[in-house]
């Protein structure tokens, strides 16, 4: 058996959690909108058409902020299509997915659709094909209250009261050469500064984000960031950060350890960013929106997984099945996060249904959770509160992760991983929340952790998540194979810890003040 010694102090903390932390994605992408959120027949379809079987998982998992309409999709996208009687909407050739757009499902049906399930939207803007008239026009047509012509339009089109959308995102991904119109750095900065000017001029309340590089594996990482910055420190408030962990090579122990690369990559843009900042002599520090987020490799690299031939409208593209040993490395990923409160504020799970996502649908039929499902729930209803910084005291191993995106470097070294992977979270009423993942495949793992200045602790929840079958999955037809069951054992002594956790775990405790 392997064993962790764990300490740590209610008053040394990294950083509350902002709410924004738990957010997802919806892109117009596959069956994500169509037949996924929205599906007008379905029988579970409210009035407007939202599937209501979708909206109650939504309501489990708990996102607070919803990224929307892409993606590579928005690099395309003219919003005003999207807008208006729905009869009168086009029909457009998608270039990111190779399929059809109906633009039945447009800004303000995702707007109703955000209120129906309580969560922020965030918007992104064409940044590729289009530029700064267009952002600021939606701007316009979403926050401006009245007296112009396009906060007029949107009261025409039925909406009288502005959306009040706060965050905005400068494009996506524009590092890509997948994109459309993608662009040089000094290029993208200079649009990405004057777009950012102009929306702010019409809604000074908005929160801006600029696009970071799309993955640490790209040949600009770092180039890219600073140029970018070096542009838009005075006008975004986010850089952001995308990352798809995967297991091309069928090697476990690094696809578990690959959520370190993630720690990594926020350390790594923290540091370009505040020496912008430096060479400024500025105290204002840039946040980091970490805006996709997840496993993805099974439906990426095949071009039939991506793209179907005769432009179809919402094909099942990207339909990624998940294992048990993906929710493994997606918890490591939750703590990944967690562990960077202070300088990730809003992230978000790419995506939200049926493309890469936590929720599957049956057009015209179930739904139900994926393997990732579970872990994003309990982080997004645990992780609130202050995360406070851990000692840890753990065997490690050394590993090298696969990531085939860069032309030259497609091996990145991952030294001294820890067996244990944990994040802790005090919460508002004295209690402490603690997310543990053991990469060991094959040991238990006994956990001794002490939390100081806490008082008396008692194990209010205990759970775990873990299957013999590393290869297991959630089906239509076995949709609960994997799920959290209680897992035995943890004992705390005043504010000392011990639990043993099973070889290949994802666990979760809430210990209760008093
Ligand atoms: O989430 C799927 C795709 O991954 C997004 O459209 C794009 O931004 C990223 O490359």
């Amino acid at each position: 058996m392997r064993k962790a010694n764990v300490l740590m102090d209610r008053d040394f903390a990294i950083g509350q959690t902002d709410p924004r932390l738990f957010g997802a994605f919806v892109e117009h992408l596959g069956r994500c909108v169509y037949g996924g959120i929205f599906e007008p027949g379905h029988p579970t379809a409210d009035e407007k058409g939202f599937r209501r079987d979708v909206l109650a998982l939504v309501k489990e998992l708990g996102p607070t902020i919803i990224r929307y309409p892409g993606g590579n999709f928005v690099s395309g996208y003219n919003w005003e299509d999207g807008v208006g009687p729905v009869e009168k909407r086009p029909a457009r050739l998608d270039l990111a997915w190779f399929s059809t757009e109906p633009n039945s499902f447009g800004t303000n049906e995702f707007m109703d659709w955000c209120k129906t399930a309580a969560v922020e939207p965030m918007l992104a803007v064409n940044l590729g094909t289009r530029g700064g008239d267009a952002a600021r026009n939606l701007v316009e047509y979403c926050n401006h209250p009245s007296g112009s012509a396009w906060s007029d339009l949107r009261r025409a089109h039925g909406w009288e009261q502005p959306h009040g959308v706060k965050f905005w995102c400068l494009g996506n991904e524009m590092d890509g050469p997948w994109q459309m119109e993608y662009k040089s750095a000094d290029a993208y900065g200079t649009v990405a500064r004057e777009a950012a000017k102009m929306m702010r001029w019409i809604d000074p309340s908005i929160e801006l984000a600029a696009c970071g590089s799309s993955g640490r594996n790209m040949p600009t990482f770092g180039q890219w960031e600073d140029t970018v910055i070096e542009h838009t420190f005075d006008h975004a408030e986010y850089i952001s950060l995308h990352t798809y962990l995967n297991n091309y090579k069928q090697d476990t122990p690094s696809f578990l350890a690959s959520p370190d690369l993630m720690d990594r990559f926020i350390d790594e843009v923290v540091a370009i960013a505040d020496a912008v900042a430096a060479k400024r002599r500025s105290h204002r520090r840039m946040m980091l929106s970490f805006d996709e987020w997840n496993v993805w490799y099974r439906t990426r690299r095949n071009r039939a997984d991506r793209v179907w031939e005769g432009w179809p409208v919402a094909p099942s593209i990207l339909e990624e099945i998940y294992t048990m040993e993906d929710a493994l490395a997606f918890g490591g990923a939750c703590i990944s996060l967690l562990n960077h409160a202070d300088r990730v504020r809003t992230a978000c799970l790419a995506q939200l249904v049926n493309a890469i996502a936590p929720i599957m649908t049956e057009t015209g039929g179930a739904a139900w959770r994926q393997t990732i499902f579970f872990p994003f729930a309990q982080m997004s209803r645990l992780g609130r509160g202050k995360v406070l910084r851990t000692q840890v005291e753990s065997d490690a191993y050394d590993s090298s992760y696969y990531d085939p995106r860069g032309e030259q470097q497609s091996m990145f070294p991952i030294p001294n991983v820890a067996y244990l992977k944990i994040a802790a979270v005090a919460g508002e009423g004295g209690g402490l929340s603690l997310f543990m993942l053991n990469r060991d495949l094959m040991q238990e793992m006994e956990v001794n952790l002490e939390a100081r200045s806490f008082g008396r602790l008692t194990v209010g929840e205990a759970l775990e998540l873990r299957h013999d079958d590393l290869k297991a999955t959630n089906t239509k037809t076995t949709p609960e194979r994997v799920k959290p069951a209680p897992l035995q054992g943890a004992s705390v002594d005043g504010g000392k810890l011990r639990v043993t956790l099973k070889p290949a775990s994802w666990n979760v405790i809430h210990l209760s003040a008093g």
